[in-house]
């Protein structure tokens, strides 16, 4: 059989640096990190240790300061903004632990919104997709609801339905159950982990709690910047 032996993903020696007053924080401080296609990670260290830091670097939602940054093959750290913005709508998801919803946008247009970005498909087979995804993540009934007329598990599910229906092959996602009760949370994961058997997607997420943990088939541990394992 043959294996793909190209990781997805590839960090070596990535450092963030954050100038702050007359100093500068060291958010990470040479990370090597490798992804493969299907995994389904766990980024776990305690608040401050630079999981959001690096998740945005591989989100490309910021940039490292030194290192080298591999996605699918290409060197993100000589792309161009069009080149980075178009890696970031065709091949990556991103969920937010704050859900970053627009909120005068109702769920349907809020999941089609990065479809419309993409100016690929037309206005039928936007929709269509939308809806797909949104039944995928049970919120068929609210389709016409805005963001402030859901909880809070409603909101995530939203922003995994629009993170998932562009397809890309790289889901990031910030403490996705950070701000969900434990059942909430545990239907979040159960449908990122189905999402990541039936679709190969890969995911990164990051956490401090111990019952994510349990559904990560990969956990990558940091801390003060650096993997420790
Ligand atoms: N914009 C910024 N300016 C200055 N320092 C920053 C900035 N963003 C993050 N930091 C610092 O970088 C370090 C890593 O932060 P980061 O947000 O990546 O941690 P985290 O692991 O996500 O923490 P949490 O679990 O609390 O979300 C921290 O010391 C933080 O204070
Ligand atoms: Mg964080």
């Amino acid at each position: 059989m043959a294996i793909s032996t190209t990781p997805l993903i590839h960090l070596s020696s990535v450092t963030k640096e954050y100038p702050l007053g007359n100093t500068t924080v060291h958010a990470l401080r040479g990370v090597d990190l490798t992804v493969s296609k299907g995994d389904f990670m766990s980024i776990v260290g305690p608040s401050g240790s630079g999981k959001t830091t690096l998740l945005n670097i591989i989100g490309c939602i910021d940039q490292a300061t030194s290192g080298s940054v591999v996605i699918d093959g290409q060197e993100i750290t000589t792309m161009n903004d069009k080149q980075i913005t178009d890696l970031r709508l065709y091949k990556i998801g991103f969920i937010f632990q704050t859900f970053n919803l627009i909120p005068v946008l109702n769920v349907i247009e809020n999941v089609e919104f990065p479809l419309l970005l993409m100016k690929t498909f037309s206005k039928t087979e936007v929709r269509s997709r939308a809806e797909r995804l949104i039944e995928a993540v049970g919120l068929s009934e609210h389709s016409q609801h805005r963001p402030a007329e859901l909880s809070g598990g409603q909101r995530q599910r939203v922003a995994i339905a629009r993170a998932l229906v562009t397809q890309p092959a790289i889901i990031l996602a910030d403490e996705p159950t950070a701000n969900l009760d434990s059942e909430t949370g545990n239907q979040i994961l159960e449908l990122m982990r189905d999402l990541n058997q039936k679709e190969h997607t890969t995911f990164i997420f990051s956490t401090h709690d111990h019952n994510v943990l349990a559904y990560a088939k990969k956990i990558v541990k940091i801390k003060d910047g650096l993997i420790t394992e």
